[in-house]
């Protein structure tokens, strides 16, 4: 069976959901207190042993592409006014990953942007990582957890968490086979639906922005038609996959921020902000006294 060593990371996306700020600057680009969020998804492939990344862009991402350049001029000029090891940290950036990347031209959507990684992938199974969802892991990094179920099974694997019942039509929800869903965190899917009515969600199970693929879904891609939203929906391109290939879902530990929604955004920079040992103190202190603020 071929290991996993190539990731895919969709940010073509237009961001509407955060206007104005992605008017002129790339959603992914949003720091989380000081580190954009792009950042820590291609952190967690690295760390899930994942060795070359396509990121799938547009015209209006080149703030991206220089994030995982090397900056020579601004290095050189951290040295000369002394700030060596913060000329160190940024030069590091550029040697976090082997970081190629390649436009989707048209906003056709998710299952669109992913065919356009098609000649970069080739016959080997891919990790498709979503920026849009930052996980903390409680222990492995929720990709590596996928890999190791794509490991044991040999079959493709989607990562999902349960959501508020409230919630399930904004996502992807997987209708999980079920001999085995109490007592695995890996279990054979039987369906998978983009944005279910919520009175038609096949379970509370939400597709979060990371899936372990075979290279058939690429053909699958080629002729699938738009679907909800009139985009051409990863979603289904699965859902097609699954009637030639057993899907396997992966529910993985670890905190999830929806960052592409502005108060999970909030959250992720509040809890962020709190675990940094330089300000976490002071953060701690300015929140506890606005609640007293508020209690009064
Ligand atoms: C995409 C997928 C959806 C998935 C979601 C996870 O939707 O189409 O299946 O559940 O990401 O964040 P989007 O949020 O891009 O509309």
């Amino acid at each position: 069976m071929k290991r996993v060593t190539k990731a895919v990371i969709p940010a073509a996306g237009l961001g509407t959901r955060f206007l104005p700020a992605t008017k002129s600057q790339p959603k992914e680009m949003l720091p989380i207190v000081d580190t954009p969020a792009i950042h820590y998804i291609v952190e967690e492939a690295v760390k899930s042993g994942i060795e070359d990344i396509m990121i799938i862009t547009n015209s209006n991402k080149h703030s991206m592409e220089n994030y995982f350049d090397i900056n020579y001029e601004l290095e050189m000029r951290l040295k000369d006014s002394g700030k060596t090891a913060l000329a160190d940290e940024i030069h590091q950036i550029a040697s976090l990953a082997n970081v190629v990347y390649t436009r989707q031209k048209e906003p056709k959507g998710l299952g669109h942007a992913i065919l356009c990684a098609k000649s970069f992938v080739g016959d080997e199974p891919f990790a498709v990582l979503l920026g849009d969802d930052i996980v903390v892991p409680s222990n492995k990094p929720a990709l590596l957890q996928l890999i190791d179920a794509y490991n044991d099974t040999g079959n493709s694997i989607l990562g999902v968490q349960k959501v508020a019942h409230s919630e399930v039509d904004k996502y992807g929800i997987v209708s999980p086979s079920k001999e085995i869903i109490a007592t695995n965190k890996v279990f054979k899917i039987v369906d998978v639906v983009e944005k279910p009515p919520i009175d038609e969600a096949p379970s509370d199970y939400a597709v979060l922005g990371r899936y372990i693929l075979g290279p058939e879904i690429f053909d699958i891609l080629s002729h699938t038609q738009p679907g909800h939203g009139g985009e051409i929906q990863l979603t289904d391109a699965v859902r097609k996959l699954m009637k030639q290939k057993a899907i396997y879902a992966c529910n993985f530990e670890g905190e999830r921020y929806d960052i592409g929604d502005k108060f999970g955004y909030l959250k992720a920079t509040i809890d962020f902000s709190l675990k940094r040992s330089d300000f976490g103190p002071k953060v701690r202190d300015y929140i506890r006294k606005l609640a007293a603020e508020d209690l009064k």
